[in-house]
């Protein structure tokens, strides 16, 4: 059996899940699958995909960095159903100059009303080749003003300090600001672009780039990319910068401004081998190339995924590799979330929890148990106390959104460490070997197409439980999936994976005896967050110039392990840390360090709150909109 291209039906789930791997297109590279079921159904989108649906996008824009937009046209491919006169696509603030088919006749369109965080429909009158034929739709236009997924960042704030750079982010719903398509993460589409930059930046994007970029007067250049494996549309991704690349490894590579790009690829040499032991564990890499991208410090996340284009924080780089965990998780996601990608952004446990444990599963196969362990334990540990902060009860705690939350409210551990725990717990009862053999195929099968929770579970129940009550009942599916909390059958990290950090952390609070420099320094990253973590709530301005002065804290070469020496210092008061607090929030703007120190100021109360509202006054204009968005909220900033 086929599975036509496009099927204005809705299918149930269990269809999906009775179809033998021979049957399902997955393997097809480029042939976008359509919505085949009603958890399919995704609520942040307008589009309409069983009436028509974009199955390719081609790019042709321009990168205007003094008037800070994007200009040209988009032109999609449109699949429409017998019935269909019109297609729905997604906008956020874009400026329509027009919109034709793919032979210039203008045609109709409306654009709808804006809602605040889906953006407007734009809704075109499709010409007269309606039906099953395909058609296209040439949209004319420009980025507004306030694209989000975008940043423009001022040479300052490049570590060469001479050229402008741009990157985007396009994850969750932020493409819409830069792209005129059907923004859902179940609507595949393949794309190709062209994007012109002036001399000298460099364009880089998550397709595979085509040809060598080509003058097109004006001082600027062309570079063009393809994608012929349908990505979920918040995979598409650009950079422009003034960056140079560095060979990695066969099939990798890093992109860096010049400046960072030695520490940059130093740090990431591992890459290679993470990718071979990704495919001995879930099978091959599917996209060809798997290159990554350090941008500038104001890079609100850790990494993103983009496909053959992983962009990276530069914070991750501490010289000595201990936090290129980071990369595991990325490199990850080339299976869990761009090969089989959540439909609904409710699943997102489907998306980071899977990749969180295969994330760990790269980390043993390169690094070793005891690094594996290490990190398991402080999932586990991340999100046993998220459960106690939050209450065992709270919906926001369970791994599949439930209705009536926001998927963009949900407690960031029970997606990504509940995630990692249930598969653990999964691979504990079921054994290693056949629960990889599931995995494998659920990748196998689904390559390139969107899937749900209920058909993970369905297919789970058929290949693994099959009928065993005993088996069923140990596993508590059900549970992980809908239920809040953490339910009682889950693995129970190793108690030794950090018995001497333990240890050394106990003795502190005991007597307040330190950990000797060269103990210290002997440890793995993971250890010192851990000894860091764990120190007490409460601390005097002697016992922080002690602890600092011992382990030479605020000289680390670690972001993460200088985070939270800054934590504890601001969280207690400690003025001698406010001025390295300060230059580090203004050079970095990634959320996960930049949201947690403006509240650890702001809980003080009177100590901490003004010198919050300084800081926050230079540093804002810096940060991406998603960091400005956090912090504006813990400040109570109104301009
Ligand atoms: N896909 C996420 C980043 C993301 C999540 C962007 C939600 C937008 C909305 C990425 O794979 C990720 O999880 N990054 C983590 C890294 C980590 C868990 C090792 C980050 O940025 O901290
Ligand atoms: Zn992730």
């Amino acid at each position: 059996m086929r599975v036509p291209a496009f099927t204005p039906v809705l299918a149930l789930p269990f269809l999906v899940a009775a179809c033998t791997a021979d049957d399902l297109p997955g393997e097809e590279r480029g042939v976008p699958p359509v919505l085949t079921s009603e958890q399919a159904f995704d609520e942040f989108t307008y589009a309409r995909p069983t009436e028509a649906r974009v199955t390719h996008v081609a790019l042709d824009l321009d990168l205007d960095f003094e008037g800070r937009r994007v200009e040209g046209t988009a032109t999609l491919d449109v699949e429409a159903a017998e019935d269909a006169t019109e297609i729905v696509l997604d906008s956020n603030g874009l400026i329509i100059g027009g919109i034709s088919d793919g032979n210039g006749n203008a045609l109709d369109y409306t654009i709808g009303e804006a809602d605040g965080e889906k953006g407007e429909p734009i809704t075109v009158t499709l010409g007269e080749l309606t039906g099953p034929a395909l058609q296209q739709v040439v949209v004319t236009y420009a980025s507004g003003p306030d694209a989000e997924a975008l940043q423009w960042l001022d040479p300052e704030q490049t570590a060469g300090g001479e050229y402008p750079y741009v990157f985007s982010q396009g994850q969750a719903i932020l493409n819409r600001t830069w792209i005129p398509t059907q923004d859902s993460p179940g609507i595949r589409q393949t794309w190709e672009a062209r994007i012109t930059a002036p001399k000298p930046l460099t364009v880089v994007m998550s397709g595979i780039s085509r040809g060598e970029p080509e003058d097109v007067g004006e001082n600027r250049r062309a570079f063009e990319f393809a994608m012929e494996n349908s990505v979920p549309p918040y995979l598409i991704a650009l950079a422009a910068g003034n960056i140079d690349f560095a060979e990695l490894g066969p099939r990798s590579g890093v992109w860096a401004e010049p400046e960072v790009l030695d520490a940059a690829a130093a740090e990431l040499v591992d890459t290679e081998a993470m990718i071979d032991a990704a495919e001995d564990i879930y099978g091959p890499y599917r996209w060809g190339r798997y290159d990554m991208i350090v941008l500038p410090p104001s890079f609100p996340y850790g990494g993103m995924e983009n496909p053959v284009m992983t962009f990276l924080t530069p914070t991750f780089i501490a010289g000595d590799r201990s936090n290129t965990g980071l990369v595991a998780h990325e490199l990850a996601h080339s299976w869990s979330g761009n090969l089989v990608t959540y439909s609904s952004w409710r699943d997102g446990w489907l998306n980071e929890g899977v990749t969180s444990y295969f994330e760990s599963r790269i980390t043993e196969a390169v690094f070793g148990e005891k690094r594996a362990a290490q990190e398991y334990a402080l999932s586990y540990d991340s999100l046993a106390e998220a459960v106690a902060e939050n209450g065992a009860d709270n919906p926001n705690t369970a791994m599949r959104t439930p209705e009536g939350i926001s998927p963009f409210d949900t407690v960031g551990e029970a997606i990504y460490d509940k995630g990692t725990v249930f598969l653990r717990t999964m691979e504990a009862i079921i054994g290693r070997e056949r629960f990889d053999e599931f995995m494998r195929g659920w990748f196998d099968r689904h390559a390139f197409q969107p899937a749900t929770s209920e058909m993970f579970l369905a297919e789970l129940r058929d290949q693994v439980v099959d009928g065993d009550e005993d088996l069923e009942q140990a596993l508590m599916l059900d549970e992980w999936v809908y239920g809040t909390g953490l339910p009682e059958n889950a693995v129970a990290p190793d108690p030794q994976a950090f018995a001497e950090v333990d240890n050394a952390a106990a003795a502190y609070g005991e007597d307040g005896s330190l950990p000797s420099a060269e103990t210290w320094g002997g440890w793995t990253g993971a250890e010192q967050q851990r000894f860091l973590r764990e120190l007490p709530e409460t601390m005097t301005a002697d016992q922080l110039a002690a602890l600092d002065a011992q382990l030479g804290l605020s000289d680390t070469g670690n972001n993460e392990v200088l985070f939270l020496w800054l934590q504890a210092a601001l969280r207690n008061q400690y003025q001698p840390a406010v001025p390295q607090a300060e230059t580090f929030l203004a050079d970095v703007g990634r959320n996960k360090f930049v949201a947690p120190l403006f509240q650890a100021l702001w809980d003080t109360g009177s100590w901490g709150q003004p010198i919050a509202r300084r800081i926050y006054r230079e540093t804002r204009p810096g940060y991406h909109s998603m960091t400005r968005g956090n912090v504006d909220e813990i400040v109570g900033w109104e301009g």
